[in-house]
């Protein structure tokens, strides 16, 4: 069966007790597409991806992966999908290429099939040192790669990638990113989620921001930076004593009621206007006669786009400063 649609779902809804994880999400994924589920923890990215790769039901809604039924079709999704669970799946007694060639095995290839697999895969991911190791001794990056080997041992249609990068430091993340472009590039769809927007920016096509099991915003990053109201202008000034002056300047320039952080000595306020907005702190604060120590333009956090989003940040309940 062809479709446009590497996945097709409609008012998806899901319940543990008095629980609501999904509370009717809609999603539709170009085939050949990136598309990334960004959400704090507890949004319901799990319950998602759990049930559009078959290994839960939705009590409402319906959906279609690789252009078969998530729930009457679960041997024909299965066999064209890959899934990179949030917790490791391989066998840390095995080695690399064990692990890999038991895969292949467990998918109806031959022994010598499945090494020829194993052997290009651990190639493609950069494994060929560890290959012959025992898993338990790989480094985190490494077994994330491992794990990303191992769900394309199959060469699936659409690929799960549940929080492909959390828990690793920001060297093993980039690693991990330019895997995950090099799948792309092999034409596979991608459905990932992450709770970083930076991610989400680098890696997919398409954003679908969640909370509480609802879908609160979709667009490219761009958009949605656009709407938590574009970059954030700051100056932190030598003297505490010219926060004030500070302030009226920043305010002056932004249009906007600056926020202000003794302690960092910073001023902090939201411009649409670019790097224009420091062209023009520089000119005033030199002006004035102010030392700065700092002067900066930085796109919103995912904290921020949450916040302008939600209501709340990614820590969840965590109460917020006025
Ligand atoms: N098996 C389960 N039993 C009970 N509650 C669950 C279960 N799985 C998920 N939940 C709840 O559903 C909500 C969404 O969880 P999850 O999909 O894991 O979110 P995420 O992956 O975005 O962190 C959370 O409130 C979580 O506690
Ligand atoms: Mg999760």
């Amino acid at each position: 069966m062809s479709t446009n649609y590497a996945v097709e779902a409609s008012g998806l809804v899901k319940r543990y007790g008095s629980t609501t994880a999904l509370a009717g999400i809609d999603l539709e994924v170009p085939t050949g597409t990136v598309i990334a589920v960004l959400g704090p923890n507890g949004a319901g990215k799990t319950t998602g991806v759990r049930i559009l790769t078959t290994l839960t039901d939705a009590d409402e809604g319906q959906a279609t992966v690789a252009g078969f039924d998530v729930r009457t079709q679960g041997n024909e999704v299965r066999r064209r999908i890959g899934l990179a669970a949030q917790d490791a799946t391989v066998d840390p007694l095995l080695t690399g290429r064990e692990n890999l060639v038991m895969l292949g095995e467990l998918h109806q290839m031959r022994r010598s099939e499945a090494a020829t697999r194993a052997a290009q895969l651990l190639g493609e991911f950069d494994l060929n040192e560890a290959a012959d190791r025992r898993t338990s001794g790989y480094s985190g990056g490494m077994r994330r790669r491992l794990d990303l080997a191992a769900t394309l041992v199959s060469r699936p249609d659409v690929l799960f990638l549940d929080e492909p990068t959390t828990g690793l430091d920001p060297r093993g993340r980039s690693e991990l990113w330019t895997v995950i472009d090099t799948l792309v590039g092999h034409g596979t769809t991608v459905v990932l989620t992450t709770q970083y927007l930076e991610e989400a920016e680098r890696l997919a096509d398409d954003i679908v921001v969640i909370d509480h099991g609802r879908i609160i915003a979709r667009g490219d990053a761009r958009k949605l930076k656009r709407e938590v109201g574009g970059d954030q202008v700051q100056v932190v000034v030598v003297e505490p004593g010219h926060l004030p002056e500070a302030t009226r300047l920043v305010a002056e320039i932004t249009g906007v009621e600056p926020k202000v952080d003794p302690n960092a000595r910073s001023v902090t306020a939201a411009t649409s206007q670019g790097v224009e907005t420091l062209v023009l702190a520089a000119k005033a604060f030199t002006e004035a006669q102010i030392a700065v120590d700092d002067m900066s333009l930085r796109q919103p956090t995912l904290d921020e786009v949450f916040l302008t989003l939600t209501g709340s940040t990614t820590d969840d309940d965590t109460p917020q400063e006025a």
